[in-house]
């Protein structure tokens, strides 16, 4: 299959960095479509650990062309750093990374803003990574934001960037927040740009003469689907299209030529940052904590847990049009006696089979759960489908049937091989 479309199917999280790694070997393009570097795509190469937030994960695999497409917001000092910590650690990116003109800027004032909506909020705050992505993507829609095109030019970017500091210290200060000073972001973004400019390029021509010689291009989507701005748990949502079909706007690659989705979840459900999550557990948060896992890989903070969510992952079947799931985590449920999983939602005598979009109700739905056998043995070994214990087979056909979607990879560890495909 020569073009794939990776999202997740969960609320971000997913393991879609190790699934990429592995999905590269047969991809010749690997590209992101949307989301910024609120994105933390962990990579194992053996005890080597690598956690990407704006370069695609398929940058670990040599000879392996990188795209940052369009639709991604570019934090570009953020980028720099970013290229420069793979290069120290012997990765090739001259050569192998691609930048779009045409993807929009995050400036240290979005992520000022970010940071003083977020307080203005207070308990109802979103939990951003804070980064910036909300405000950038907001001046994109407003069609009063800066992009790399710009950035690359050193007079336009100047005259431009004096003008948008000017308008939005006067918002800073109405929050009460420290202005910035031009003089200090021009100069460090000026660097970032010059930095910079040799990976640009317009992205959305080289795509379309890499599907017409038929190379295959994988689309590394980045957040979850309930992150989605469209389909999540709006407000509770990050500012893209997370979903299959941001792969396509934040490329510029039609989708006529696209050839299979692949949807990444966990074989539970995690969340970070505020939001429902009707799954949620203590049980299994403290369990999955007590082992060291399931921290975030962009801000540290403790990743919220709970059972499998079969409404939601079946929402997202739907929505992203699944034809094949990666399930992933697999031994964190190993030592567990009893395993549940969410088949509907109950708010009141109302019963919904689908994620209700009023956040209200959504918030008061209790799950309906199927318990399952747990296998209660350690699965970081198998390598085969068949080496699976028996009850975690029936685990993993049972959450891909709920989910209306084939099951094609079980992941059960952190590392390449720690992969098994059906
Ligand atoms: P992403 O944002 O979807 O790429 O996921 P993250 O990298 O933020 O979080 C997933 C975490 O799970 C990372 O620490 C991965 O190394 C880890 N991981 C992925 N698949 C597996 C697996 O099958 N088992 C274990 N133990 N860890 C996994
Ligand atoms: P990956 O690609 C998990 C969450 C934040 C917050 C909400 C909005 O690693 O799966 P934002 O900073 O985007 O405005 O925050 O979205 N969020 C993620 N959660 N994984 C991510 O990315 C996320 N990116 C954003 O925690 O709840
Ligand atoms: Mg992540």
């Amino acid at each position: 299959m020569p073009n794939t479309i990776l999202i997740g199917a969960q609320w971000g999280d997913e393991g879609k960095g190790k699934i990429i790694d592995v999905l590269t070997e047969e991809s010749d393009i690997v590209v992101r479509t949307q989301g910024g570097n609120n994105a933390g795509h962990t990579v194992f190469i053996g005890k080597e650990k690598y956690v990407l937030h704006l370069v695609p994960s398929g940058i670990l695999r040599r000879g392996k062309l990188c795209v940052i497409g369009n639709g991604v917001v570019v934090d570009p000092v953020s980028l720099m750093g970013e290229i420069e910590g793979l290069r120290q650690r012997r990765v090739k990116v001259e050569g192998n990374l691609v930048l779009s003109e045409t993807a929009h800027l995050v400036l240290p004032y979005h992520r000022e803003l970010d940071a003083q909506r977020e307080l203005l909020k207070g308990k109802h705050k979103i939990g951003t990574t804070k980064r910036g992505i909300g405000p950038a993507y907001g001046d994109k829609a407003a069609r009063t934001g800066l992009r790399i095109v710009d950035l690359i030019n050193p007079p336009r970017f100047e005259a431009m960037l004096r003008q948008k500091i000017r308008e939005n210290n006067e918002v800073l200060k109405a929050f009460g927040a420290k202005p910035l000073s031009f003089a200090k972001v021009h100069a460090e973004y000026r660097a970032a740009g010059d930095y910079l400019k040799a990976f640009v390029a317009n992205t959305v021509i080289l795509l379309h003469e890499a599907t017409q010689r038929k190379a295959r291009i994988l689309f590394e989507g980045a957040q979850g689907t309930f992150l989605d701005l469209d389909h999540g748990t709006y407000p509770f949502v990050t500012s893209s299209n997370t979903t299959a079909g941001g792969a396509c706007t934040g490329s510029g690659v039609s989708p006529n030529r696209m050839d299979r989705v692949v949807g990444v979840m966990k074989a539970y459900t995690t969340r970070v940052g505020e939001g429902p999550l009707p799954t949620e557990s203590a049980d299994i948060a403290d369990m999955l904590h007590a082992m060291g896992r399931e921290f975030g890989a962009t801000t540290g903070r403790a990743r919220r847990c709970g059972w499998f969510d079969a409404v939601a992952t079946r929402e997202a079947a739907r929505v992203n049009g699944i034809d094949e799931l990666a399930v992933t985590n697999i031994d964190g449920l190993d030592t567990l006696e009893t395993i549940k999983v969410c088949v509907a939602y109950r708010d009141g005598s109302a019963q919904y089979d689908y994620v209700p979009n009023d956040i209200e109700v959504l918030s008061r739905c209790k799950p309906v759960y199927l318990e399952f056998p747990g296998w209660r043995t350690s699965t970081h070994q198998v390598r085969r489908w068949a080496q699976l214990p028996l009850k975690a087979r029936q685990y993993l056909k049972a959450i891909a049937e709920l989910t209306e979607a084939r099951l094609s990879i079980a992941s059960v560890g952190p590392d390449r091989a720690q992969t098994i495909f059906l």
